[in-house]
């Protein structure tokens, strides 16, 4: 590895708009060229998990896993919360979700230094990684504002839908907030990704994708067509670009992790 670990935050308060799908097979596509990739599944929900067809972490007191580590009772190592998923030129490896995660945001409410549990977590894989990715759970709670704290940078899945206006307007500010409260440095926003897309493109989602395309400082880095496949690949626990790398899904999320990699639109 000749370059820093990139941590990036997959974050939208909103549900249903991508981030799953967006860090799971960016993180494939980014394994398949050969970088070396940890994915950290920060929703409780644990949809990230499920998608690599990974089994969640146990549970129960003394036990090993990202709940029991963000809340300071496992102080053992990162390494050992970690599953590989596949190693197709890179590595592809994940911090699982565990039942317990649901318990995160009330027990981290009462700690000190809260919002810095995840930065603090990650500190040990920085320059073992080329690549971290966060999926964040659908909320702007204590384990979003960990995920904006630890990160490098934000990637913003949205719909062409005014909903998903609607949720920057909300997002945006957030970010503003923690980049004055609690870093160093202000995130990167890498820029949006547009999900979920169905075609023929309608006036409606032209005009919202306009709208996109003022933003200031949040370009567009990729969209990724709405397709079976995505869900197919989900299903057999694998990423797009493994169980279907011919297709033009594969080929947008590789564009995508091509264009991460570089450095955004920077
Ligand atoms: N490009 C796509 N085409 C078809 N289905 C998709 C696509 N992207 C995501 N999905 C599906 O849509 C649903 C919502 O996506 P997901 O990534 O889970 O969103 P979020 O994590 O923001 O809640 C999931 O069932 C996922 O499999
Ligand atoms: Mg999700």
């Amino acid at each position: 590895m000749d370059s820093p670990t990139l941590i990036t935050a997959v974050t939208n308060q909103k549900g249903g708009v991508g981030k799953t799908a967006t860090t799971l097979n960016v993180g494939g596509a980014l394994a398949e060229s050969g970088l070396n990739v940890l994915l950290l599944d920060l929703d409780p929900q644990g949809h990230l998990t499920d998608g690599l067809g990974i089994s969640q972490a146990p549970a129960g007191e003394g036990s090993a896993n990202l709940y029991r580590a963000l809340i300071g009772e496992y102080t053992g190592s990162l390494a050992d919360l970690i599953t590989p998923h596949s190693a197709p030129a890179g590595r592809l490896d994940l911090v699982p979700n565990t039942i317990e995660m649901f318990m995160a945001v009330r027990e981290l409410d009462k700690q000190r230094a809260r919002e810095q549990r995840l930065a603090r977590l990650l500190s040990a894989v920085r320059g073992i990684y080329d690549h971290v990715l966060i999926d964040a759970p659908p909320s702007l709670d204590i384990l979003t504002d960990n995920a904006l704290t630890a990160a490098d940078g934000v990637l913003i899945p949205v719909q062409a839908e005014d909903s998903s206006l609607k949720a920057l307007r909300l997002l945006l500010p957030q970010i503003a907030s923690v980049d004055a409260d609690l870093r160093e440095t202000p995130l990167e926003l890498h820029g949006l990704v547009v999900s979920l897309l169905r075609r023929p493109i309608t006036k409606l989602a032209e005009s919202v994708l306009a709208e996109f395309e003022r933003l200031d400082g949040l370009p567009i880095l990729g969209t990724i067509p709405l397709g079976v496949v995505v869900t197919e690949a989900w299903r057999s626990g694998r990423t797009v670009v493994d169980y279907a790398p011919d297709s033009e899904h594969a080929q947008a999320y590789r564009a995508l992790a091509k264009t991460l990699a570089g450095g955004g639109q920077r």
